[in-house]
């Protein structure tokens, strides 16, 4: 009985003091990621801090760490799941080894023509759809966020499909990218981003694929001597939150957050392109890495030596959603 009575005025004491301590605090956002702040991630994540903290009045404290100071690819989304942190922003190409393949459609080679065709994609029913597919992984999926297209590099000249043949490639963790350079007689090997500088400089891998910011602000140009200019695929984010914090917040909170998420995204998407075009610049500014560009025969024979990936993976991604996919932005592949 005295027992009861103690846990009661406990709690009755907690109840007064939780609320109004709790009050006083910030609500604390730690944002992870694996890329440089200049980037079209970084510049989006620095963004969404900068709007959640005015529009919650200081409520909300968004901590960003880029450059995988916290955590590495994988890492980050098992700690998201275990609360460690409360949001990141991994590619599409990430999402498999949780559980979670129908995001490497994203992956397929020569899917999406451009940015505008995309967002056929990610601002339509199937996005949404994708976005729900995380609630199970105890996470909510709050945006897409753009990076751009993928270049192929090396330090040999790519030019045609057979110019891949045996060599080492650092991949995502992707499936679909696997199919891709198996596909070209390369030998892919997954790898943490924060890994490839080093990989590349020492030639544990031979060469990779990525957007030209990435390539830059990763100092890649500096151990590459070729890049060829291939857009044979896309790198996007998807934005998501531990889905327990997220339900957990007052509403009002929530939804100034979410407000804050809407304006970064179209800040961040905004801008995308030009930052991948200005770090083009620069690579070509730092004069280490010769730029090569495809003539229309080329680019023909690199996405006919991709096509099978689409029947490769077909199975793990679902044909269904490959063909909505392709309906959803209206085209075939190949043109
Ligand atoms: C990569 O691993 O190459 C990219 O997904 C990194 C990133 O987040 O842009």
């Amino acid at each position: 009985m005295r027992k009861l009575i103690w846990t009661t005025a406990a709690i009755a004491a907690l109840a007064l003091l939780g609320p109004a301590g709790a009050a006083d605090q910030p609500i604390v956002i730690k944002f992870s990621h694996v890329v440089a702040a200049d980037t079209p991630k970084g510049k989006a994540a620095d963004k969404f801090k900068e709007l959640a903290e005015k529009y919650t009045n200081g409520k909300v404290k968004v901590e960003v760490y880029p450059n995988s100071t916290l955590y590495k690819d994988k890492e980050e989304l098992e700690a998201l799941q275990l609360g460690a942190v409360q949001m990141l922003a991994p590619s599409n190409s990430k999402f498999g080894p949780i559980g979670i393949k129908e995001f490497e459609v994203f992956d397929l080679p020569y899917i999406l023509p451009d940015l505008r065709t995309l967002r056929k994609v990610t601002d339509g029913p199937l996005g949404d759809r994708l976005l729900k597919l995380l609630d199970a992984k105890g996470m909510t999926g709050l945006a897409y966020w753009d990076n751009g297209f993928k270049e192929m590099s090396a330090n040999k000249k790519l030019v045609a499909p057979s110019d891949y043949k045996g060599l080492k490639f650092r991949i995502q963790s992707s499936k679909v990218i696997e199919a891709q350079f198996r596909e070209l007689g390369a030998i892919p090997q997954v790898m943490a981003f924060s890994e490839v500088y080093q990989a590349l400089q020492t030639g544990v891998v031979d060469g990779q694929e990525n957007t030209w910011s990435n390539i830059y602000t990763q100092k890649m140009n500096e151990v590459q001597k070729y890049v060829t200019t291939t857009n044979h695929g896309y790198i996007g984010y998807v934005v998501v939150v531990n889905k327990k914090f997220w339900d957990g917040m007052p509403g009002h909170v929530r939804e100034a957050c979410a407000k804050a998420m809407k304006e970064a995204t179209d800040y961040g998407n905004s801008q995308s392109a030009k930052e991948n075009e200005d770090a083009l610049e620069l690579i070509k500014k730092a004069g280490k890495t010769e730029i090569i560009t495809l003539t229309a025969e080329q680019d023909e024979a690199m996405r006919k030596a991709m096509m099978p990936v689409y029947k490769d993976v077909a199975s793990r991604v679902g044909q269904p959603l490959i063909d909505e996919f392709l309906k959803e932005t209206g085209r075939s592949p190949i043109n």
